[in-house]
């Protein structure tokens, strides 16, 4: 049975920028999320606290911060103790940490491996959880690793587990290369919704790569999923997953969700007006399905 409702966490604005090759100006990314924001998203990644030598496109993360956060759920991307000092110095009350289950991506993408991680966040998530911030975390490589191959869904069992013990609020798993096939989404999320607490938020986080995004949430939704995270435009992907391309277009989920009559609270026309403004400052073409039929392109 379908759910009524689902909601839809806006990654454009981080996963959709992070990888674009060109700086995108301040003043443009901060125009994109504010755009966003009118067409109703109540959660949104705004941008990371990472090296800017590692990605040097997250670099104005404190200035998009100053300007972006209100009354909805906006998050920042944290991977380290670093990260979450500085988190610590904004006024941004919700996080998200991200740990990859193979330990050669996350090698890849943080520079430790999975079990480094986990022990580096578990004192600092407990920390935050101590302050009343929001923690999300984020679960890589949750099917297959672009280094490694096939993923065994009870690792990705015991990632999900350990963050349960540290006190997030939420797990957003992903299929960060885009390899996952509907099958296999909806064996490991109906998995996890039995094995994990139901007071923890699941979401899933799917790449486009090889054109199963909407397939794979309509198997995440069999499994009893109902929160998805997306990117305006379908842009995206990480810059240590070679092989990633974007996230599952935001308008083409949406599209999916209200013509089954699922609903999300996000307005179409607003969302594609913000898709336009962004089609301007990146390389990439805009290849979703919603954003070509509505501009006949
Ligand atoms: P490192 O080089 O191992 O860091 O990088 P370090 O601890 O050795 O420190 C070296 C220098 O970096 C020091 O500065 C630190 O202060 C600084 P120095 O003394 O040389 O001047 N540093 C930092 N600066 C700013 N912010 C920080 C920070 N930490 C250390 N947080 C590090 C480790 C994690 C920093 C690096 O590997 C990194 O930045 N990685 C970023 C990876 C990334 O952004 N990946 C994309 C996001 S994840 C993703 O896309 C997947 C997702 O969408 C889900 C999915 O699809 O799978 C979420
Ligand atoms: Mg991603």
């Amino acid at each position: 049975e379908l759910p009524e409702r689902a909601s839809i966490i806006e990654v454009g604005p981080r996963d959709g920028l992070q990888n674009e090759r060109n700086f995108v100006e301040t003043a443009a990314k901060i125009e994109f999320i504010k755009k966003l924001k009118k067409a109703g998203f109540q959660e949104m990644e705004l941008t990371s606290f990472v090296s800017p030598k590692w990605v040097p496109q997250m670099k104005d993360s404190e200035e998009i911060l100053a300007s972006c956060l209100d009354a909805t759920r906006n998050f920042v991307l944290t991977p380290n103790e670093r990260g979450i000092q500085r988190l610590l110095e904004t006024s941004c009350r919700n996080t998200a940490v991200f740990v990859g289950v193979s330990d050669t991506f996350n090698q890849k993408n943080i520079n430790k491996t999975t079990a480094e991680s986990l022990d580096e966040l578990k004192p600092l998530i407990r920390d935050l959880k101590n302050k009343g911030y929001f923690v999300r975390a984020c679960i890589s490589t949750a099917f297959y690793c672009p280094y490694e191959g096939k993923v065994d869904e009870q690792d990705v069992l015991a990632v999900c587990e350990k963050f349960e013990e540290f006190g997030v609020d939420e797990l957003s798993v992903a299929d960060t290369i885009g390899m996952a096939t509907p099958k296999e989404v909806f064996e490991l999320f109906s998995l996890l919704k039995h094995r994990l607490r139901s007071a923890t938020l699941l979401t899933a986080h799917f790449h486009d790569t090889r054109g199963l995004g909407l397939a794979n949430i309509f198997s995440a939704l069999q499994a009893g999923v109902n929160r998805f995270d997306a990117s305006a435009g379908g842009l995206g992907g990480c810059p240590f997953a070679p092989g990633a391309s974007g996230n599952v277009a935001t308008e083409d989920v949406l599209h999916m969700l209200s013509s089954m009559g699922i609903q999300t609270g996000i307005q179409m026309e607003p969302l594609l007006e913000a898709v336009d403004y962004i089609s301007r400052h990146v390389a990439k073409p805009i290849e979703s399905r919603q954003y070509r039929l509505a501009r006949n392109a």
